[in-house]
C-alpha cells in the first residue's frame, strides 16, 4: 500500500512557513510544522491557514502545527530552521551563542524520534549548525545536508542574468564554500548555457556581481530587518525533491567532507548529488589556483567557528 511521506519542518518562522506551503503545493508529502511550545498556537494557526490554502490551489497534502516532537516520529525528511535570524550589522556568524543550544535540541528529538531521516540544515551559522547537528546524531555524512550553495548560487545566477540581459534559465553558476562573506562563486564553472560567462560580461562587472553574491543575505537583512526567506526554502525543497524522488540532481550543497578537496570532519558547501540515498557522492570539479585559495580561506572561516562549537 502506498503511503504519504512525512516531512517535519523544525521551526514554523518565516522559512519554515513558506517550505510548508511548498512542499504541500507539490505534494511530496504530509506536512509537520514543529515549533517550541509558547509557538505552539502559532505553529498551529498557520498549518490550518496552509491547509485552507489546499482547497483553493487543490493540494491534498496534511498539513499540523505542533509542539510534541512525538508527532515527528518516522519522519521522512526534516528541515531545520529552528533558531534566530540575523538582524541588520550582524552576521552569520554572531548567531552562533544563541542557536548552538536550539541545534543541540533539535538534533537531541531529532535522534530519539526520527533518526533515521534526511536531514536539512538551514539555521545559521549553516556550516557550523549542520556539523554538530551530525555530530549529535552520531549518522553517516550522507543523512545530513546544509543548505547554502543552492541558494547562494541563485542569487549569483540572478545577477549575471540580469547584467548579461539573458533568462535566469540559461545561467549555470555554482558557488561553493562555507555560507558566509568568503563563500566562492566558481568563475571557471560559470557558463550562459556553455559560452564562458566572461564572454558576456565584463570583467569589472563580474567581480562586482561576486561581491554583491557574498554579500546577498545581508544586503536583504538590511532591507527587511530579517533574512530571507522565499529563496532560502525553494532552495531546501528542491533538495528534498531531489531526495525524495531520487533525482541525483548536481547541487552544491554543505556537505560532510573526509578528506574530499582536501578537507575532512568538515560542512562545506561542494558540488553533491542528491539521491535517493541521501548525499549520494561529492563531485571533485577542477578549481583554478585562485579558486583553491579562497576555498581555503573559506573553509579556513568555517573551521573557526566549528572550533568556538566544539569548545562550548
Ligand atoms: N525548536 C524548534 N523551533 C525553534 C526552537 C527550537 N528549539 N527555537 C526557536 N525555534 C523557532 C522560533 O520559535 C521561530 O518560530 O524557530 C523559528 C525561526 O523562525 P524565524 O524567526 O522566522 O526565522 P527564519 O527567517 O525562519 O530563519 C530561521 O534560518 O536562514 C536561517 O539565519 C536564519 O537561523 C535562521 C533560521
Amino acid at each position: 500500500m502506498a503511503t504519504r511521506k512525512k516531512i517535519g519542518l523544525i521551526g514554523a518562522g518565516n522559512i519554515g512557513g513558506e517550505l510548508a506551503r511548498l512542499f504541500a503545493n507539490a505534494e511530496l508529502g504530509d506536512v509537520w510544522l514543529y515549533d517550541i511550545p509558547a509557538k505552539e498556537n502559532f505553529a498551529k494557526g498557520k498549518a490550518l491557514d496552509l491547509e485552507q490554502n489546499g482547497a483553493v490551489l487543490g493540494y491534498d497534502s496534511n498539513i499540523r502545527g505542533t509542539a510534541n516532537w512525538a508527532d515527528l516520529e518516522g519522519a521522512d525528511v526534516l528541515v531545520i530552521t529552528a533558531g534566530i535570524p540575523r538582524k541588520p550589522g550582524q552576521s552569520r556568524d554572531d548567531l552562533v551563542a544563541t542557536n548552538l543550544p536550539i541545534i543541540r535540541d533539535v538534533a537531541n528529538n531529532a535522534k530519539k524520534f526520527c533518526p533515521n531521516a534526511f536531514a536539512i540544515v538551514i539555521s545559521n551559522p549553516l556550516d557550523a549548525m549542520v556539523y554538530e547537528y551530525r555530530r549529535v546524531l552520531g549518522c553517516a555524512g550522507s543523512q545530513v545536508a546544509g543548505m547554502a550553495g543552492v541558494l547562494d548560487s541563485a542569487r549569483f545566477q540572478l545577477f549575471l542574468a540580469r547584467e548579461a540581459g539573458v533568462s535566469v534559465k540559461d545561467v549555470r553558476a555554482m558557488v561553493l564554500g562555507g555560507h558566509g562573506d568568503d563563500m566562492v562563486p566558481v568563475l571557471s564553472m560559470t557558463t550562459i548555457n556553455g559560452v564562458p560567462a566572461s564572454t558576456l560580461i565584463a570583467k569589472d562587472k563580474l567581480t562586482a556581481i561576486i561581491e554583491r553574491t557574498r554579500k546577498g543575505g545581508g544586503e536583504i537583512v538590511n532591507l527587511m530587518g530579517t533574512s530571507a526567506y522565499y529563496a532560502p526554502a525553494s532552495s531546501a525543497v528542491a533538495m528534498a525533491a531531489a531526495y525524495l524522488h531520487d533525482q541525483k540532481r548536481l547541487l552544491a550543497c554543505a556537505a560532510y567532507l573526509d578528506g574530499e578537496y582536501g578537507y575532512k570532519d568538515l560542512f562545506m558547501g561542494v558540488p553533491c548529488i542528491i539521491g535517493g540515498k541521501g548525499v549520494e557522492k561529492i563531485i571533485d570539479i577542477p578549481l583554478t589556483e585562485e579558486e583553491k585559495a579562497m576555498l581555503a580561506n573559506s573553509a579556513k572561516s568555517v573551521q573557526s567557528v566549528v572550533d568556538v562549537v566544539k569548545k562550548s
